[in-house]
């Protein structure tokens, strides 16, 4: 049984204009399934806008959702009781990529670590200073740490400090919504070999949700590409990586710059500006950008579908290869 199953998830945000009062509506995430296994690291990729967060704080119960369902250790999350959400919450815990933005400038980061521990056990103030040391170690910090307050970390060591506090119950599955994104380069390494660390030694379960697709290729197991609130391809195994075809994930893997100049070609850095217009309701999503697309293209909107075993994208064209 899989730890989450994410079945037929769609969502969408009216807004209003301010000044114009005009209706607008967004469909951040659209008829998206998945699932994560125990043990696993899903990784999904996709350009800003394009709901990976949506998706994540609806898995993590923050967001229902309009219509699908979110099965999280066998229960529906958004149908089961008020005290079973309680229980399934605290298997679930994010980091997320402001890393100052759960942790109270005022308090020592004890308390912000002692937070989860406080509402969930009642462990004695020994006890609790026990358990807040154990955990600043196992994200390589000193226990001692635990009584400087926030800007007396640097970004990294601060963003240890907040999967602290996400481990504090011993979760199944953490979602990591653009967790290292905000770091410099090396301090990014440092906590993505701390998260795969902490992941083969707790049996943790990750959403790894990120624009950085080297990143994901580092953390992950399998690979989901979201474009405009959809799923435009998934890899169950990463070392299949080189494998991804979508037209999309092929744009989002040439716009990797290789580490030296000489090395750069001119597709490196093609990548257009996405401008979101209502299109035709059965065409492509990504119909505008594509540069294979055929007449079927622009009357059927391609579904995701198996091109090998583990192997899922929604294109036309890739179908056909597939099929000869
Ligand atoms: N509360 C909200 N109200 C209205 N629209 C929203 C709301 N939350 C998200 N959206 C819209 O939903 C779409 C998806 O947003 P989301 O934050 O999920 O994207 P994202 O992929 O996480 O982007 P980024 O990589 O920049 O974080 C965007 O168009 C966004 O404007
Ligand atoms: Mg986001």
């Amino acid at each position: 049984m899989s730890l989450l199953k994410v079945k037929q998830i769609s969502k969408t945000f009216k807004s209003k204009n301010f000044f114009t009062h005009k209706g607008r509506v967004v469909e951040a995430v659209k008829d998206i399934s998945l699932s994560i296994e125990e043990g696993m690291c899903l990784g999904l990729v996709g350009e800003s806008g394009c709901g990976k967060s949506t998706l994540g704080r609806i898995i993590l119960g923050l967001e229902p959702p309009q219509s699908g369902q979110v099965i999280f250790q066998g229960k529906d999350f958004y149908k089961t009781t008020r005290q079973e959400k309680m229980k399934l919450r605290k298997d679930l815990q994010a980091v997320f990529q402001d890393y100052n933005s759960a942790i109270n400038p005022k308090y020592p980061v004890k308390m912000a670590i002692s937070e989860p521990l406080r509402n969930y056990l009642s462990l004695s103030p020994s006890e609790e200073i026990k358990r807040i040391g154990e955990l600043l170690e196992l994200v390589g910090l000193n226990p001692q740490d635990m009584h400087k307050y926030a800007y007396q970390f640097s970004g990294g060591q601060l963003q240890r400090v907040n999967i602290a506090r996400a481990l504090a119950l011993n979760p199944k599955l953490i979602v990591l919504d653009e967790a290292v994104s905000s770091l410099d380069v090396s301090v990014q390494a440092q906590i993505l070999n701390l998260l795969a660390e902490l992941k083969r030694e707790l049996n943790l379960s990750y959403l790894f949700i990120s624009h950085d697709i080297e990143a994901v290729y580092y953390l992950a197991d399998a690979i989901a590409v979201m474009y405009q609130g959809k799923l435009v391809e998934i890899i169950n195994d990463i070392s299949l990586f080189d494998q991804l075809v979508h037209p999309y994930s092929n744009k989002l893997l040439t716009s990797v710059l290789p580490s030296h100049p000489r090395f750069r070609t001119d597709s490196c850095v093609e990548f257009d500006e996405l401008h979101a217009k209502p299109g035709n309701a059965n065409e492509c999503n990504y119909l505008d950008r594509c540069n294979c697309k055929e007449q079927l293209c622009f009357q059927v909107k391609p579904v995701l579908s198996k091109l090998t075993e583990g192997h899922l994208a929604a294109c036309h064209k890739l179908k056909e290869i597939n099929k000869a």
